[in-house]
């Protein structure tokens, strides 16, 4: 049993709560005990029966749940540097994709690259997301776009998951984009998708979700419609990349499907918006994506009057976001989408759960969830979000085990 206390201010973000209230206590302590948290509430109403256990001072600091970054693309060879600079240069992520950069570049260097050199790299990424208090990561594939390399990338992560604290949730991604060898008959791409793939992932077990990227240069709705009802039929939980760079009725194709969510939605009408809202598909804000390619932002806003949840990710991957740090997209969401610190809170904790199917297990700090805590070194949420630093998150707790923490 383990006692926090002396935390200045304490978020739960309850599970059902609405989106701006993320439920938070000053003068908070919490108990946990084993991997499960035990009690939460104001100090002072601490119960007589903790009184011997052991305690942790938390210094007067912030502690919230364990973040989730519930979109990423975290396996990948190679980086595009190259692209950034031609992007500032005034090229577009289009033209540069249809010059044969962009994801098909990325395609390449991952199927050049080995398990391990990938793992190393992944490897590398997740320890930088832990020190950032970030305990749980949906990861997709999509850069190998034939069955050796996909499978591939879905085992780095199987391997990772294993073998480092931070759990990962992986989506198959095999129609991110139409492979070169492919591009003359793309629905034959399609029937490796549906016939081979998607079958063989699912036999092992290698990814809870699939996601298609639909958009002009990538995959047309009745394209996607057919990908995610067979994933849906392997029993795979949908997503989909939607609305990201022209409005192309992504965002309604998620809802009518009842994808767990959709994701960019930049350019979402206001009857894609009409729509998540009834089908309770979770709308994902990547608003470093955003950032990178100094395109629109999701009209979060707008998302939450009409009934939206908004989760909020990074996106990490090395072109349209080559940054895994989701408190500055958290401030982002703030800056550039006015939410609301707490909004944007719930969207990487209890939200960010609920796009991954796991809200009844994290994302919230009340008796029963998994003891996965961040300390922050701030007083306040507020002051957190907006005095942005490199990494304010001093100690890290993942089922119930102390995995990092400063002096
Ligand atoms: O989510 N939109 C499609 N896929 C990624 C970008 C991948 C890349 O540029 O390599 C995204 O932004
Ligand atoms: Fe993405």
């Amino acid at each position: 049993m383990t006692v926090l206390c002396n935390i200045s201010q304490l978020a739960t973000c309850p599970v059902d709560a609405a989106q701006q209230d993320a439920g938070l206590i000053t003068d908070a302590a919490l108990v946990f005990e084993g991997k499960r948290i035990d009690w939460v509430g104001p100090e002072k109403s601490l119960p007589q029966r903790y009184s011997d256990h052991e305690t942790v001072d938390c210094g007067q600091r912030l502690v919230i749940p364990g973040l989730i970054d519930c979109h990423t693309h975290l396996c990948f060879g190679g980086w595009r540097g190259d692209e950034f600079e031609m992007r500032l240069q005034g090229r577009s992520y289009q033209e540069i994709a249809a010059a044969g950069g962009g994801i098909r570049s990325t395609v390449a260097a991952t199927r050049k690259e080995s398990a391990a050199e990938l793992a190393d790299k992944a490897l590398h990424a997740l320890n930088g997301m832990l020190d950032l208090g970030v305990t749980t990561v949906e990861c997709k594939s999509g850069y190998g776009l034939e069955p050796k390399t996909e499978l591939k990338q879905l085992q780095v992560y199987r391997q990772l998951d294993a073998c480092q604290p931070v759990d990962l949730v992986s989506t198959f991604l095999g129609a991110h984009m139409v492979p070169d060898e492919y591009q003359q008959r793309r629905a034959e791409y399609i029937r490796l998708l549906c016939d081979e793939l998607i079958p063989a992932v699912s036999e092992q077990g290698l990814a809870r979700f699939c996601d298609v990227f639909v958009e002009q240069g990538a995959f047309s709705i009745a394209e996607a419609r057919e990908i995610l009802e067979t994933a849906r039929q392997a029993g795979m939980g949908l997503k989909v990349h939607a609305d990201q760079l022209s409005a192309g009725g992504g965002a309604q194709l998620a809802a009518e499907l009842g994808a767990v969510s959709a994701e960019h939605l930049e350019y979402a009408d206001q009857q894609g918006i009409e729509a998540l809202a009834s089908a309770g598909t979770v709308a994902v804000s990547l608003p470093l994506a955003s950032l990178y390619l100094r395109e629109a932002y999701m009209p979060a806003r707008r998302m939450l009057q009409a009934g939206v949840r908004v989760a909020v990710a990074t996106d990490f991957n090395p072109g349209s976001a080559p940054c895994y740090h989701l408190p500055l997209a958290m401030t982002l969401a703030c800056l550039n989408q006015h939410m609301t610190p707490q909004e944007a809170l719930m969207g990487a904790t209890t939200i960010a759960a609920r796009a991954i199917a796991a809200e009844q297990r994290i994302g919230s700090l009340l008796p029963g969830y998994e003891a996965d805590i961040a300390v922050i070194d701030a007083p306040s949420l507020n002051q957190w979000l907006y005095h942005f630093r490199a990494n304010a998150c001093h100690a890290v707790v993942k089922s119930g085990q102390w995995e990092r923490q400063t002096d």
